[in-house]
């Protein structure tokens, strides 16, 4: 092996196979176990995506209802699980909240069971596991916010579905079609990418037999990042330093000359622009007629077009979601935990695709050291002590 063998960043690397979905630049598609992730996005509820990550098919109406039910009986906030994310200071950062409470959840469910031997559980545990933190999460993200306001919980609605619900625990209105329609979408769209870091972190950690919980809650942590789920927050801090669309050419000029990385923009698999990017658009855009914002559209259009040409990057699903979730009244702080809730049903479906047929990842490194060299020659600077 030699230094020229070194893939930094892994880029190009075939880790592993995978069936849950399928990312192909060369026809800008993803296909989430074989169904294009458009269709599911235009015609299923979220709950009937995240039925298909796990068990690999669309389901059935008493499937999806058996799961709503599920789902809708786990969706409050334990007061434990309140009393961890209260200790949380209030101006932490909102992903360091979801990722203690997940880890107190896991902390809570974990305690007593399990051997040193295989801390993984099993297929069947997996998987109610994976349900009742996709059931918990919008109640721990909406929490936070509201928290963050000085605004008191709001229990969830069991008449609401899980989108609708989540905006409702969120503002405390009963929300819209479209703007249900709009959020149901982008939780569609995030939910699910193939080896990106951090799920790929989550199968990292899934593969030394450790536990459900510490990898969601290592995955959460490779997601808070501003190269990966981070940059939809960034996106908006872009927007709010631009100010409005006239601005766009001076204030990229200036970046560009400081080498700045336009959040939202860029891709390490796509090349020529985000397969999501133009169904996220589109849900972008019934909200900026629904709110009635022509300059959000403005701006996001200028900054785009500007950028495109001169550095041929395209935008990425971030780019068009930090101003949705900005429109839909969401804390630019909050964007990337609306990311977990989402990417969840991504990541405990590679979780439980890693556990069903394992091997421990544990890639080589090309040694950059000191030669061989041996504590006999070494005298300690007693001086400097
Ligand atoms: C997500 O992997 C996934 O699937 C992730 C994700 C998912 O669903 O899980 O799709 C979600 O993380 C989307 C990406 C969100 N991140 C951002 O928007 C941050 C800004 N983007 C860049 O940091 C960058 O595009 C990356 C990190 C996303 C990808 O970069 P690569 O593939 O590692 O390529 P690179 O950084 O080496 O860039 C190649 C060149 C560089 O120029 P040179 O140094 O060679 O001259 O393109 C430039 C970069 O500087 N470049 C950018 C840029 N993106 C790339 N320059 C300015 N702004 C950018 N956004």
């Amino acid at each position: 092996m030699t230094v020229t063998d070194i893939r930094k960043g892994l880029v190009g690397v075939i880790a592993d196979e995978t069936a849950v979905s399928k990312v192909n630049p060369e026809t800008n598609s993803l296909l989430y176990r074989g169904y294009p992730v458009q269709e599911l996005a235009a015609t299923q509820p979220f709950e009937a995506v995240a039925y298909l990550l796990w068990n690999g098919e669309l389901p059935t109406p008493e499937q999806l209802a058996a799961l709503r039910a599920t789902e809708r009986a786990h969706r409050a906030l334990t007061d434990e699980v309140r009393a961890a994310i209260d200790l949380v200071p209030l101006d932490a950062h909102p992903m360091d909240e979801v990722r203690t409470a997940v880890s107190v959840i896991g902390a809570q469910d974990l305690a007593g069971s399990g051997s040193v031997m295989d801390a993984s559980g099993s297929a069947e545990e997996n998987l109610a596991r994976s349900i009742r933190l996709f059931a918990v999460l919008p109640a721990i993200v909406a929490y936070g916010q509201r928290r963050r306001r000085g605004e008191g919980l709001i229990a969830p609605r069991d008449d609401l579905d899980y989108a609708a619900n989540f905006l409702w625990m969120t503002f405390g209105e009963v929300p819209d079609e479209v703007v249900v329609d709009a959020f149901n979408r982008s939780m569609i769209l995030y939910a699910e990418h193939s080896f990106n870091a951090s799920t790929f972190t989550s199968r990292v950690i899934a593969s030394t037999l450790s536990d459900l919980y510490s990898a969601v809650t290592g995955a959460i942590g490779a997601l808070k990042g501003p190269l990966h789920g981070g940059a939809n927050e960034a996106v908006l801090h872009v927007f709010h330093e631009i100010g409005d669309a006239e601005n766009v050419s001076s204030w990229l000029d200036d970046a560009l000359a400081r080498k700045r990385k336009i959040m939202g923009f860029g891709h390490r698999v796509y090349k020529r622009g985000d397969s999501r990017v133009p169904t996220m658009k589109a849900a972008l855009d019934t909200l900026v007629a629904h709110y009635d914002r022509p300059d959000v559209a403005a701006l996001y259009d200028a900054l785009e077009a500007e950028f495109v040409s001169r550095k041929g990057i395209y935008p990425n699903l971030d780019y068009p979601s930090g101003p949705a979730y900005d429109l839909l009244g969401f804390d630019t702080v909050t964007f990337t935990p609306l990311f977990v809730a989402s990417r969840v049903t991504g990541w405990t479906a590679h979780i439980m695709e890693q556990q069903a047929a394992n091997a421990l990842i544990r890639p080589l490194s090309a040694y950059s050291g000191p030669d061989e060299r041996h504590v006999e020659g070494y005298v300690p600077d007693t001086a400097a002590i």
